[in-house]
């Protein structure tokens, strides 16, 4: 599968007969709202944890240098904390520019956190077979590869002090991020 995935989340999935999406946001989308939206919410989702295993050609890397960011990968009996913003579908524009670089839109169910309840929501996952995908690898190696990779929206190292700084504010835990942002820090 390409890279560049804004063509095929349009075909995969076009939204523009609903009235608003709740759109769950796992990374920079938690801490970097450059879009317009009706409702904010912190909420979870089941069954996906958060890894840096999704390589950045346009944000923070180059396509010869990708740095490197978050998808999920699924996991049974796991949890994973975020945002939620209720947004129009007219939103998923500038959201899928934003997200091209390897994340297809998939519909999840979201649970509040700070209410019950849940709602269907949209949540971008970059998953195994796109182009940009790096995989796994030690925490040690992970947190040198993002403290040498830079790009357009800024330093790599930024998109991971400001997820774990953004996670501690909604007082989640995240055991992956808190490892990195620990090996980062002694570098
Ligand atoms: C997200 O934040 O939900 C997707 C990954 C990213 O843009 O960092």
């Amino acid at each position: 599968m390409s890279h560049n995935t804004i063509s095929l989340n349009q075909q995969r999935q076009p939204l523009d007969h609903l009235d608003s999406v709740w759109l769950f946001g796992y990374g920079s989308l938690i801490y970097k709202t450059d879009f317009d939206y009706l409702a904010a919410k912190p909420a979870c989702i089941y069954g996906w944890e958060r890894r840096f295993w999704q390589g950045s050609h346009d944000h923070r890397g180059t396509p010869e240098a990708p740095g490197r960011v978050l998808t999920l990968i699924e996991a049974v009996g796991a949890r994973c904390a975020g945002m939620a913003y209720q947004v129009t579908p007219a939103t998923f524009k500038h959201l899928d520019h934003r997200e091209k670089n390897g994340y297809l839109r998939i519909f999840t169910p979201l649970h509040w956190l700070n209410e019950t309840g849940e709602v269907q929501g949209v949540v971008y996952v970059a998953s195994a077979d796109n182009e940009a995908y790096l995989g796994p690898d030690t925490d040690a190696a992970i947190a040198a590869h993002i403290a040498r990779s830079h790009g357009p929206s800024g330093p790599n190292s930024e998109y991971v002090l400001q997820l774990a700084q953004a996670l501690r504010d909604m007082n989640q835990q995240d055991e992956h991020v808190f490892a990195i942002e620990r090996e980062l820090l002694k570098l």
